[in-house]
C-alpha cells in the first residue's frame, strides 16, 4: 500500500481486471484497530477519480467483527460494516420500532439488497452514509446499550439508525439511509457504483 493509503492491484488480479485500473481506484483497510472507535481507516480516491464518479473499490479482507471502514465515492462516504451472528440475529427483533423496516421505500436500496439485512452478504452492510433529512454524516455507534440496540446516530438532528441502516419512526430523518449499487469481486473485495450482475 503505498502513503495514502491506496492498494495496488495484486499482480495476480492484473489479467483479470487489467480495465479496471483505468477506471476504478483501490482503496482498502489496515490491520490497525482503533480501540475505542471500530474504524479501521478511511481514503479519499484521487481527485480524477472523483471527479469521473468512478467505482470504488474496498477491500474488506482486515474487517474484523464490529469493524468499520468508510470510502469515498461521488463526493460522499460509503461505509461498509461487519455484522457479527448476534447482531444479525437481533435485526428481527429490533422492527418494533422502526418506520420501514421492510424496506419497502424500495428507492433506498436495489432490489438484490431488499431482503432482512439490507445486503448482498448478510455479513457486511454497505451504506451511504448520508443521512436523509438533511445530509449529515451518522456516526458509527455498534456499542449496546440498555436503550440502545446498535446502529447509527446523527449528530445533526439526532435521526437514529439500526445496525441495518433502518431509520427508527418518529425520526427527522424520513427514510432509510441509502444502500449504494454495489457488487462483490471477490469475498474480500466490493466494487461501490457498479450493480450486482452488471459490467464493471
Ligand atoms: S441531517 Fe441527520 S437528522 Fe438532520
Amino acid at each position: 500500500m503505498s502513503s495514502d493509503g491506496v492498494v495496488k492491484v495484486e499482480a495476480a488480479d492484473m489479467g483479470r481486471r487489467r480495465f479496471l485500473t483505468t477506471t476504478t481506484t483501490v482503496v482498502g483497510a489496515i490491520g490497525a484497530v482503533y480501540v475505542a472507535v471500530p474504524f479501521l481507516s478511511s481514503w479519499m480516491p484521487s481527485k480524477k477519480a472523483l471527479a469521473a464518479g468512478a467505482p470504488v473499490e474496498a477491500d474488506i479482507s482486515k474487517l474484523q467483527l464490529g469493524q468499520a471502514i468508510k470510502v469515498e465515492w461521488r463526493g460522499k462516504s460509503v461505509i461498509i460494516i461487519r455484522r457479527s451472528e448476534e447482531v444479525i440475529n437481533n435485526l428481527s427483533l429490533v422492527e418494533d420500532v422502526l418506520a420501514d423496516p421492510n424496506s419497502e421505500v424500495v428507492e433506498q436500496q436495489p432490489d438484490y439488497a431488499n431482503n432482512q439485512y439490507r445486503s448482498i452478504n448478510k455479513e457486511f452492510l454497505v451504506l451511504l452514509s448520508w443521512c436523509t433529512h438533511l445530509g449529515c454524516s451518522p456516526t458509527y455507534t455498534p456499542e449496546v446499550k440498555a436503550d440502545w440496540s446498535g446502529g447509527f446516530i446523527c449528530p445533526c438532528h439526532g435521526s437514529k439508525f439500526d445496525m441495518a441502516g433502518r431509520v427508527h419512526q418518529g425520526m427527522p430523518a424520513p427514510t432509510n439511509l441509502i444502500v449504494p449499487p454495489h457488487q462483490y469481486l471477490s469475498e474480500s473485495r466490493i466494487l461501490i457504483g457498479v450493480d450486482e450482475g452488471e459490467q464493471a
